[in-house]
């Protein structure tokens, strides 16, 4: 019988260059049929994944389902190559009445043993909380999600 090694914590625990204290909505690695002729990812691809990172704190805040409604700004600033560790950070920068507006920032670990971390994409989208018939509905107010959580009193 083997018996599991022990990673040193420096090594598990190592900021290979992404955004302290911070937690990642998604991570993902694109493959080749994700790449365009020149072995580059597509934009096209790494937009969907933006879009479902972003959605995540949207729905968690608006306490259900929510449609994206804008793309208001969207930055490539470094391509993404086949094989990158992507790492998908994304915060609410802007709460309306039935709206949700999220920053999100895509960062790329690229040969990962030398710990080379480049951010690759920055984008800002807006979620609209739906009803179950697709339409607007208010987004509930802050407290009353902060009630609903599992074991707090109240
Ligand atoms: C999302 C949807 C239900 C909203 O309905 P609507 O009647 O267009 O909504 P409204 O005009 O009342 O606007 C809703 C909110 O979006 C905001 N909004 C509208 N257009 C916007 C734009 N271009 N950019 C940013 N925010 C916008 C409004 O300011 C409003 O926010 P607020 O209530 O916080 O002030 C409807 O537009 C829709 O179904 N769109 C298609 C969604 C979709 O298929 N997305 C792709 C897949 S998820």
């Amino acid at each position: 019988m083997t018996t599991p090694e022990k990673t040193p914590l420096a090594i598990t625990t190592i900021n290979r260059g992404l955004p302290a204290g911070k937690m990642p909505e998604l991570r993902m690695m694109p493959s080749p049929s994700d790449a365009n002729v020149y072995g580059d990812v597509f934009g096209g691809w790494i937009m969907a994944q933006v879009d479902i990172a972003g959605s995540l704190p949207a729905t968690r805040r608006a306490n259900g389902r929510v449609a994206t409604i804008a793309v208001n700004s969207f930055v490539f600033k470094n391509p993404v190559f086949v094989g990158d560790l992507l790492s998908f950070y994304a915060d609410i920068v802007k709460v309306g009445n039935t709206s949700i507006t999220v920053n999100v920032e895509v960062y790329a670990e690229r040969n990962r043993l030398q710990a080379d971390t480049v951010k690759v994409t920055e984008a800002v989208l807006t979620y609209v909380a739906t009803d179950s018939d697709r339409k607007p509905r208010k987004v509930p107010p802050i407290e009353t999600l902060i009630h609903a959580l599992p074991g707090q009193a109240g």
